[in-house]
């Protein structure tokens, strides 16, 4: 595996690639774990050349959020990502992707999908990601991107910011890696003591209540979310939204939606995690 660090290293380590080869990309923040292993391994499958990124995006996260204390082990990352066959790792410093500041660079906004659920206690932060993910897609012109569906808001506006941009690239969505107890993983995982270890997967078995009781017949969302959420939080979390949308649209869903899906996010202490599961096969 090829690790670069500059744009310029980037583009000649593309161009050399063979015009034939199938490339897939897998941009990352790092703190890697088997669910960003799984994204790398159907990349494997399906594509002749497996590029990887790293980068935790100063621009996707609020002034009161994790930014400095995201984990950061590249080394320990670089090795797991060479051992799955890796092509290329790109893992650039935040001057070498923002190098006139991050305050005056132009941002890519997609309002319709980035003013609900997570976009509602996270302003700013999905440009932050369409941005960046603009920016990996000109760099490393992928045929394919690999993106987790614990993320679905952020796979969900990916799609439309490529669609609306004309990026000719396929996006797919890998299903949610889960612990034995059906939490999803995420690097913010490694902030939970083991306590909140212990406890983080009632945020999982509050939407599969959710999911089994519209599948049910139960047409009163409203009231499947606040049991929801009452739930959350007797049981110490903090929740901030339990929702029931359309998955395509993520417009609030009704039981005449054909694809239904439940959203989730709550804090344990100081960490946000979030997740979601398909209502309709
Ligand atoms: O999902 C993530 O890790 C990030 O949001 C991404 C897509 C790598 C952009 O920084």
């Amino acid at each position: 595996m090829e690790l670069v660090t500059t744009k310029a290293q980037l583009r000649k380590a593309r161009n050399a690639v063979d015009s034939t080869s199938k490339v897939g990309l897998v941009p990352t923040m790092g703190g890697l774990h088997d669910g960003h292993l799984a994204l790398i391994d159907t990349a494997r499958s399906r594509c002749s050349q497996v590029i990887a990124t790293i980068f935790v995006n100063p621009l996707q996260f609020g002034p009161n959020e994790d930014f400095e204390s995201y984990p950061r082990v590249l080394e320990r990352d670089s090795e797991l990502l060479k051992k799955k066959g890796v092509d290329l790792l790109f893992a650039p410093s935040v001057h070498e992707m923002y190098p006139n500041g991050r305050d005056d660079h132009t941002v890519i906004a997609l309002p319709h999908l980035t003013n609900v659920l997570c976009g509602t206690s996270r302003p700013g932060h999905f440009d932050g990601v369409a941005t960046v993910v603009s920016k990996l897609f000109h760099l490393v012109q992928p045929h394919v991107s690999y993106f987790g569906e614990k993320d679905w808001q952020q796979v969900t506006l990916i799609r439309a910011m490529v669609c609306d941009l004309d990026f000719p690239i396929d996006i797919e969505v890998v299903p949610t890696f889960r612990n034995n107890r059906g939490l999803a993983l995420s690097s913010r995982n490694s902030y939970l003591d083991q306590e909140q270890a212990a406890k983080a997967p009632l945020l999982y078995s509050a939407l599969v209540r959710v999911r089994d009781l519209v599948l049910r017949g139960e047409n009163n969302y409203s009231q499947l979310e606040a049991d929801a959420i009452q739930s959350l939080a007797d049981a110490g979390f903090t929740p901030e939204y339990i929702s029931v949308r359309e998955g395509r649209s993520l417009r609030v869903a009704n039981s005449q939606s054909s694809d239904r899906r439940v959203f989730g996010a709550a804090r344990l202490g100081e960490t946000r995690l979030i997740d979601n599961l398909a209502i309709d096969p």
